[in-house]
């Protein structure tokens, strides 16, 4: 039976196809983002701990409390932000589903929202299930910064929303203070919502400030935070997120998340809150990431691939225009099969701007695997 596709333009996403390769030819894989290190034996022993207690049935809908509660204590001590954790925080099954949720809160058929590309996979096919239009704007290689006069000239009545995602997969860039002075500028007054996916918040590097729409009163007011405990805690697999945002935002947003997953794992959810009380974790992340990128570009030095600058996320982009002149799909393809190293071409993240000549490689790894991946590419 044939049904008319609401995605016609989606296939498998490139992480599935680069993981799956890597697999199938025993390559190292430095493409899908996810740690080949374990987590925090202890973050183990505590979920392990809540289900031998019989924490196993049903979640509350918006989350646990005690979660909830240390979610806002976090945002509170790290942003001077205020968040009610009955009110204004809900758990998520991942930062992927508060992405989609609160896409799918807001834009109505024939509503406009702002993307910058390369951007994060799931959120065209978003705003698009909805009903909505794209309106794709192009962050210029190879610095990515974002052309805040061609967002104000792309802004129309229709404009419902802004998705902005800093440190940005997969350019590793951050929004400065500049950018957030521009982006105030820009909505003050207006009924534009922001999606801003801040998964990436506690991994930033060379002493930059995360620059959280919730240190801003104006932003703050129209904002679904986006978190992720997968990139925070090394626990991709456990798939659980959270979405802060203003009441009457979250509201809205729950209607879709009570429909979308009901609730998320609940002894999971226990663990997390245990060591998010105890400020565990997500303090030393940056530096613990910082030295993965130096390690991994020292290991480089001296051959021909260029990196780019890694400002945030275990992310590295790396120019190979001194290696090849291969369009970066099949050079990453090449690169897999003949030199065993899995990467993914940028070309993924993009709608209109053609792909340049760099590859993005995951530094979530253990110090082994990041040595034998350099070892292969300095031979290139
Ligand atoms: C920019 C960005 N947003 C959201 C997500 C999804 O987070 P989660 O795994 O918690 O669904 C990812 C995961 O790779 C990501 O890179």
């Amino acid at each position: 039976m044939n049904i008319t596709s609401k995605l016609p333009s989606v296939g498998t996403t490139i992480f599935t196809v680069m993981s799956k390769l890597a697999a199938d030819t025993g390559a190292i894989n430095l493409s899908q983002g996810f740690p080949d290190f374990d987590c925090d034996p202890a973050l183990v022993d505590a979920v392990a701990r809540h289900m031998r207690e019989g924490r196993n049935q049903y979640a509350p809908m918006q989350g646990v409390p005690a979660l909830r509660q240390a979610i806002a204590a976090k945002y509170q001590s790290l942003h001077g932000a205020a968040y009610d954790p009955d009110t204004e925080v809900t758990v998520t099954s991942g930062g992927t589903e508060g992405i989609f949720d609160a896409v799918a809160a807001v834009v109505h058929p024939g509503d406009e929202v702002i993307v910058f590309e390369p951007c994060y996979d799931s959120y065209v096919p978003a705003v698009e299930v909805s009903g909505g239009k794209a309106v794709v704007i192009s962050l210029r290689y190879p610095d990515y910064a974002v052309p805040w006069d061609e967002v104000r000239a792309a802004i129309t009545p229709r404009t419902r929303m802004i998705m902005l995602n800093s440190p940005l997969n997969p350019a590793a860039v951050i929004l400065d203070a500049d950018d957030i002075a521009a982006l105030v500028r820009l909505v003050d007054g207006t009924p534009i919502t922001i999606m801003s996916d801040e998964v990436y918040e506690h991994i930033i590097f060379d002493g930059a400030r995360h620059e959280s729409m919730a240190r801003h009163d104006v932003l703050r007011a129209r904002s679904f935070i986006v978190g992720s405990f997968g990139k925070t805690y090394h626990v991709t697999g456990w798939k659980v997120g959270y979405v802060v945002a203003p009441a009457a935002l979250t509201t809205e947003f729950r209607k879709l998340h009570q429909f979308v997953t009901f609730s998320t794992n609940t002894p999971i959810q226990y663990a997390l809150a245990e060591f998010l009380t105890e400020k565990r974790g997500y303090p030393e992340l940056s530096a613990f990431y910082q030295r993965k990128r130096d390690l991994f570009l020292e290991l480089l030095a001296g051959s021909k691939w260029k990196p780019l600058k890694s400002r945030g996320t275990y992310f590295q982009l790396l120019d190979y225009s001194a290696i090849t002149d291969e369009k970066d799909m099949d050079f990453a393809l090449r690169l897999t099969k003949e030199h065993g190293v899995a990467s993914i071409p940028t070309s993924a993240f993009l709608y209109n701007q053609s792909a340049p000549k760099v590859l993005r490689f995951c530094f979530a790894k253990k110090d082994e695997t990041l040595k034998t991946a350099a070892e292969r590419l300095v031979t290139l």
